[in-house]
């Protein structure tokens, strides 16, 4: 989909759908449907339309909540071949939730007209709060998730919507360098959360380790990043043992992935974003019940989140020095499986008994994370489907952030709200690490059932000590269930927006 920015007149506005916004009356939820107070846009075109607009919305048949959409015909006195009125909901109630609402109903309704191009009113649907830019963003990224499909698996493909550009309008002020600046962000953005979603749906007998080296190796070329993809053998040499002790049941070689992206300045310390690559997660000889096992495909979201992060920003030639650093393996159940009882030595030279092989994630993620500390990086990041018990925590909204700096977690947070891909901490404090006690190694790789992923994001703290660091449990954010199955592309774009706001060169941006 091809998005563009222009000021324009909504009444001389020839397109396939012009999209306009209107509130509803405070009151409407008591029944009153028939009050509706257009937009600016939209006031411009029913007086070019004498009064239609309102004479159709009188008619009751716009629902009051955000996203209830309207579709008219051949507007007369409007160039366009149809109108969309969208209902933001009351004014009073217009919020990130209401304006998200909106653009999904939106979305949806485009998607299913025959429309090749469309006109959307931003300066219309912006939440005053936020202002233009934010606007922009959002209105591009809620367009793009609505359109996103995934068939390439299916042998015969539905066809998808028809929708192929989208004009966000401006009634009355020029785009600015700013409101240009936040499309290009947007659209390099939907492109990493595109790959991110798309890397997520793929089976795991397609999308293995060594496809996702693949895939890097491809961004690589068509960035010009700089690619270093570490084999089992130079594992074994440094000495990786936490992560070689998860690969051991399979047949698919595994591969520690660094892609480089550098947009600023030689001397300017990187971000490292760690991303939890398992390819396949059936729980090793702690099998998993079978029951919905299938999703474990999606247990490579997080080394997913960090391609698509980096693909957006060299999309977006952000400012910006970004290093990922991708552990990627299955966890396989076999005769040359590790066992529960295993004792192995990490890179770091700390020894972890095994005590429950479906602790993996946290075992690539430590011989990373001390790996992560030759880039003399800026801060570090992980991003992990770590834990069962952050889904029980959490739900489905908020990302599990976890740190070891306050300031950190602090601007995390920020840049969560930002881009509406919300994070909630939770403490990494000592009195836990207690759960983590071994009678044979210097500790164990799980801490029982309470504060389950606390615990988790304890062990990874006792690889961090030195570095300003930060984990996202995305366990319950990262796909959806049910019949909506499928990547939801998180946290790509709070990865996006926290290397802007805290790692671009010219500090936080709107
Ligand atoms: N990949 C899973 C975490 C997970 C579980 C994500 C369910 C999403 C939904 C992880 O490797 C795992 O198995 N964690 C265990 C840890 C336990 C053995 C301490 C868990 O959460 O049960
Ligand atoms: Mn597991
Ligand atoms: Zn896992």
């Amino acid at each position: 989909m091809q998005f563009s920015i222009r000021a324009l007149a909504p009444e001389k506005t020839r397109t396939g759908c012009l999209v306009l916004a209107a509130h509803a009356a405070e009151n409407s939820a008591a029944g009153d449907t028939s009050s509706f107070t257009l937009a600016r846009a939209g006031q411009l075109a029913d007086r070019a339309a004498s009064g239609a607009l309102k004479r159709a919305l009188a008619q009751g048949d716009l629902g009051a909540k955000a996203g209830s959409t309207l579709l008219l015909q051949r507007v007369a006195g409007l160039a366009a071949e149809r109108v969309l009125l969208v209902s933001l909901g009351a004014r009073g109630e217009f919020e990130v939730g209401a304006f998200r609402s909106a653009l999904r109903g939106a979305a949806v309704a485009l998607n299913g007209l025959g429309a090749k191009d469309a006109v959307l009113y931003a300066t219309d649907f912006s939440l005053p709060a936020r202002g233009l830019p934010w606007t922009v963003r959002n209105a591009v990224l809620g367009l793009r998730e609505a359109a996103y499909r995934f068939d390439q698996m299916k042998s015969k493909k539905q066809s998808g919507p028809k929708l192929a550009a989208v004009t966000l309008a401006l009634a009355g002020a020029p785009a600015t360098a700013q409101v240009q600046a936040a499309l290009k962000e947007a659209v390099a953005t939907g492109d990493g959360i595109d790959l991110a979603r798309t890397l997520g749906n793929l089976p795991p007998n397609i999308c293995t380790p060594s496809y996702l080296a693949e895939e890097a190796r491809k961004l690589a070329r068509q960035f010009k990043l700089e690619l270093r993809v570490l084999e089992r053998a130079d594992m074994e040499k440094l000495g990786m043992g936490a992560l070689l002790a998860v690969t051991a049941g399979s047949r698919q070689p595994p591969k520690l992935i660094v892609l480089r992206y550098g947009g600023a300045a030689k001397k300017k310390r990187p971000l490292v974003l760690v991303g939890k690559g398992i390819t396949f997660d059936t729980g090793g000889i702690s099998l998993k019940p079978a029951g919905d096992m299938d999703e474990m495909k999606f247990d490579m979201s997080g080394a997913g989140s960090v391609l698509g992060a980096i693909r957006a920003l060299a999309g977006m030639r952000a400012p910006v020095n970004v290093v990922g650093v991708i552990p990627t393996c299955e966890n396989m159940p076999g005769g040359a499986a590790t066992r529960p009882g295993d004792i192995v030595t990490s890179l770091s030279g700390q020894t972890v008994e095994i005590l429950n092989t479906d602790a993996e994630g946290r075992l690539i993620l430590c011989d990373a994370l001390t790996y992560s500390a030759r880039f003399d990086p800026e801060a570090v990041l992980d991003i992990a489907t770590l834990t069962g018990a952050c889904v029980i925590a959490l739900g489905h909204v908020a990302t599990g952030l976890f740190a070891n700096d306050q300031r950190l977690a602090d601007a995390i947070r920020a840049a969560g709200d930002d881009a509406w891909d919300r994070v909630w901490q939770m403490p990494v404090w000592e009195d836990y690490q207690e759960q983590l006690r071994s009678n044979f190694a210097d500790f164990a790789n799980v801490g029982g059932r309470p504060g389950g992923s606390i615990t988790a994001a304890c062990f990874l703290a006792r690889f961090t000590r030195k570095l300003r660091w930060a984990h996202l449990d995305i366990a319950g954010t990262a796909w959806k269930s049910g019949r909506e199955k499928g990547s939801t592309g998180r946290p790509v774009r709070l990865l996006v927006r926290y290397a802007l706001r805290a790692h671009g060169a010219r500090g936080a941006s709107s």
